[in-house]
């Protein structure tokens, strides 16, 4: 009778727990089967596969031996119990010193637990570290460098045009687009300090460290939209070094690419366009740092959102966009952004030439919108502490009117 209520107690408080988790994840359906943005439970690439089966043999191979062990801790823990006072005042039992068969029995056991899980581990090493021999002329190659706190890509096979005369491989921020289906080799550097480059359903992570040439190679199994995250403390803003990875198609991949090759766009201003009214933007809310502040139909649908933002908005005044680029030289932002074809060739941050065709800024951090883009521009320091643009505002002593911040938003928001 008295055993029972402890054992309704511990039944009680497992059932409370497990209606806790429940609640607390709002029965996420993503959440039990453990497919997040990023899990690397659910994956879709063969990098983050080999990954995933080291993790599972690995799991398999303890489970049984927390089985094994338990069981028999639980069967002598059972048997040879007191039973009753004499018992537990009785003089231990003779003491046995070792038993050459179960001693060789664990010893080969032991061995044979770390065979079944060094050999898929070598496998998967070999696997995950060099695109395998067949895939090779296929590979696409790409330069990751982590900077605090955003990622650069370039793409140094692709010539991007600056003028007529000029051009430079295309460098992109934030957002790596990749073709799907190809093994992509990542060259990892960093400009600063050490990074790691993370996409938990692709493949990662491998570190960016100064002075050495790392990289890793990952293939993304069909077109998709991925979240990546650097992986190794870097400074104030580590938590927010995100980036986000489109895979396209090898069609709409060079859609893609033709785009982001031509310098940026320039809107120009119809007789019609000064009389239309400014677009109301909307007002500035107060945000929670950090807090995402992404639509609910970007969560739903990511790779369509994103395709969304490749057309040009449509209701963009060229005025506001023209006054909007002025500022953009006047108030030092060309002193650390290039906008490849109008102004700039600041390194300092993310190349902006085709910002408006990410789906996110602040690398990888807010969804690239309208309120977002203010928010931004109205005091960065306040969404990613400690940031360079946030510093770059104090030194140069550069402030911007609500007005400046909606004409800068327009014109950030024209570079497709
Ligand atoms: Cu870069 Cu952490």
């Amino acid at each position: 009778m008295f055993t029972f209520f402890p054992t309704l107690f511990r039944r009680g408080r497992v059932a409370i727990a497990l209606a806790g988790l429940a609640l607390l994840t709002g029965c996420d359906f993503n959440f039990w089967r453990m497919d997040g943005h990023q899990s690397t439970i659910v994956v879709d690439g063969p990098v983050a596969r080999a990954q995933l089966e080291v993790f599972y043999v690995t799991c398999w191979v303890t489970l049984f031996i927390f089985i094994i062990v338990g069981a028999v801790l639980a069967y002598a823990s059972l048997k040879f119990r007191a039973r009753s006072d004499a018992d537990e005042h009785a003089e231990p039992p003779p003491q046995g010193h070792g038993n050459p068969l179960v001693e060789l029995g664990l010893i080969g056991g032991s061995v044979l637990a770390l065979v079944i899980i060094a050999v898929p581990t070598l496998k998967a090493i070999w696997f995950t570290y060099d695109i395998p021999a067949e895939e090779k002329a296929n590979a696409y190659e790409i330069t990751a460098v982590g900077y605090q706190w955003w990622f650069r890509f370039e793409y140094p096979g692709e010539q991007a045009t600056i003028d007529a005369t000029t051009k430079m491989p295309l460098v992109t921020g934030n957002e790596l687009v990749i073709p799907a289906g190809r093994p992509v080799r990542i060259n990892l550097r960093t400009f600063d300090v050490i990074h790691s480059l993370w996409i938990p359903k692709l493949a990662g992570k491998v570190d960016m460290i100064p002075n050495r040439a790392n990289f890793l190679w990952l293939k993304a199994d069909k077109p998709g939209y991925y979240w990546g995250q650097c992986a190794e403390y870097c400074g104030d803003s580590h938590a927010v070094m995100r980036f986000r990875v489109v895979a396209l198609g090898p069609r709409e991949f060079n859609a893609w690419l033709d785009q982001q090759l031509q310098p940026a766009r320039t809107l120009v201003p119809r007789p019609a366009d000064t009389s239309r009214p400014r677009p109301q933007f909307a007002a500035l809310r107060s945000f929670r740092q950090n807090e995402s502040g992404v639509t609910e139909k970007f969560d739903v649908d990511p790779l369509e959102s994103w395709r969304a933002k490749q057309a040009p908005e449509k209701d963009e005044n060229a005025e506001l966009v023209a006054q909007g680029r002025s500022l953009f030289t006047t108030k030092a932002c060309i002193t650390c952004h290039t906008v490849r074809g109008h102004a700039g060739a600041g390194v300092t941050g993310p190349d902006l030439t085709h910002v408006g065709s990410r789906s996110t800024i602040g690398a990888g951090l807010l969804e690239n919108n309208r309120e977002q883009l203010q928010r931004w521009l109205h005091d960065p320091g306040a969404v990613k502490p400690g940031n360079k643009m946030a510093k770059g505002y104090v030194d140069s002593k550069i402030t911007l009117t609500a007005e400046d911040e909606v004409a800068l938003v327009a014109y950030l928001e024209s570079l497709k």
